[in-house]
């Protein structure tokens, strides 16, 4: 257990945050000086930011490990690694330290090759199969979607691309086409032709009105109805998150990869995973697709894979890759993709986790936080289910468990507020708290961070019965 009360190497948090002055809010949220800085900002910001951001309003000033510090000096425990991107912790010393030797040579130079280049793909290349060696890089995770779905149509000549309900890929036209019925996806439409839609392996709100006993995971199969019915039979892919991160949470079994696997065998899609936020660690081991054992044949990483460093990339073999369309000269090209500080970053990402001690404390913290949020569960009926592997984790929150109606809107606000003023930031606001940690985090920031979480819990729960 050592090294889950102090974090591996010296990547997380420096002493004087683990020792008993974190969390600490000394001000109201927002505090004096982040409410000036915000009013200022949103006066000429779009006023769409993330709902936590809008809500909270508070103005971040520094962060390191699992600790963030505003502007008025209050100082937050992290259980969101801000978009799920900080798992090596915030600012983690070899990450900075190779951006900045990096910058001091070159800022950009188009998509020529550098050093730091092979250096990231072999440090990548060590941890996937021998079928995702060939690598194309971009700058965000929805452009990776992109280049997955051009991939997909160039390699098979067909172009519908089958996805599922509650699927997050993005905010570009043709990855919002892919997702599942978010609320911020509608007005866009028309979508790209060809998307279609099948259902997800929503255990708790099961979507065929199924008792996971006994269901034989009939949700996976649905995919054969959709493909059926589409009458063209003009499939170029299937694009699936191992591990549903936005939507909910919410993993695909074993045996519903595993089919999927085998659908793509027999139509001849690609099979694509998108572990834009599952991957470099966040559920355990380096990929999520290592829980099923099952190989896709193009994977999608960005996120947390430079540490903070903009930057995604696409992996599939060399003649998937390089059939034309997309295999053409400059097709795979763009401005800031294959940048050489977000390769310097990647391969210090890459190479803080290759002898596996952040990834086997992130596996083991998990376990222990999510056995935590089970007994919590008993403890708060708001709680109606509690998922999670590795450090991503949800509770989904309903106002009543017999019907499972999720808690309103103004009750999941009240609920984040609660949390900030004891000094937690989770993400996101809705129905579903993720609890997305640094990998790093300590032992005894995620025990009082749980504590806070249980404290605050009781605070909505108490209000909701005042009402
Ligand atoms: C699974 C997944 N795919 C794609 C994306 C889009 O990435 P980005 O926001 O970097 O465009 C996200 C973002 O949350 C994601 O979670």
């Amino acid at each position: 257990m050592s090294s889950l009360g102090t974090p591996p190497v010296d990547l997380a948090l420096e002493a004087s945050d683990d020792d008993g002055s974190v969390p600490l809010v000394r001000t109201g949220i927002p505090g004096p000086r982040s409410a000036e800085l915000w009013e200022r900002d949103s006066r000429l910001h779009a006023h769409n930011s993330s709902p936590a951001a809008q809500h909270l309003r508070l103005v971040i000033d520094e962060a390191r490990g699992a600790v963030v510090r505003d502007v008025d000096g209050n100082a937050f425990i992290d259980l969101s690694s801000g978009a799920v991107v900080a798992n090596l912790g915030h600012c983690p010393p070899p990450v900075v330290a190779a951006l900045q030797q990096e910058a001091r040579r070159l800022l950009h130079f188009f998509d020529y090759a550098t050093p730091a280049r092979p250096a990231f793909f072999e440090a990548l290349a060590a941890t996937l199969p021998a079928s995702l060696q060939t690598f194309q890089m971009y700058s965000t995770g929805s452009e990776a979607v992109e280049a997955a779905i051009r991939l997909a149509k160039s390699f098979t000549k067909r172009y519908e691309v089958i996805s599922f309900h509650s699927a997050w890929h993005g905010r570009t036209l043709a990855s919002m086409s892919m997702m599942g019925g978010f609320r911020l996806k509608h007005g866009y439409g028309p979508f790209a032709p060809g998307a279609l839609h099948s259902v997800n392996a929503y255990c708790y709100r099961c979507p065929l009105g199924l008792e996971r006993e006994g269901c034989e995971v009939a949700c996976a199969r649905f995919v054969d109805q959709v493909y059926e019915q589409s009458g063209e039979q003009e499939l170029a892919a299937v694009i699936i998150e191992p591990i549903q991160g936005v939507g909910g949470v919410i993993p695909h079994p074993p045996e519903f990869l595993a089919h999927l696997r085998r659908f793509c065998d027999r139509t001849g899609a690609l099979l694509v995973f998108d572990e834009i936020l599952t991957g470099v660690g966040r559920t355990g081991p380096m990929w999520a697709f290592e829980h099923s054992g099952v190989v896709p044949d193009v994977l999608l990483a960005g996120k947390g894979l430079a540490s903070g460093y903009p930057i995604s990339v696409i992996a599939a073999r060399r003649e998937v890759m390089d059939t034309a369309p997309f295999g053409l000269p400059g097709a795979g090209a763009s401005t800031f993709a294959s940048g050489n500080l977000a390769c310097a970053a990647a391969a210090a990402t890459l190479e803080a986790l290759a002898d596996g001690r952040i990834l086997d404390h992130g596996r083991r913290l998990g376990e222990l936080m999510l056995s935590e949020l089970r007994a919590m569960q008993h403890r708060h009926p708001v709680i109606g289910d509690v998922r999670g592997q590795g450090m991503l984790m949800a509770l989904e929150l309903v106002s009543d468990r017999r019907t499972k109606a999720r808690i309103s809107p103004e009750t999941s606000r009240r609920l984040l507020l609660a949390l900030a003023r004891r000094g937690v930031l989770t993400s996101g606001v809705g129905p579903i708290l993720r609890i997305t940690p640094p990998l790093v985090l300590s032992k005894t920031l995620a025990v009082k961070a749980l504590a806070l979480l249980d404290d605050a819990l009781g605070e909505v729960e108490a209000g909701e019965a005042g009402r």
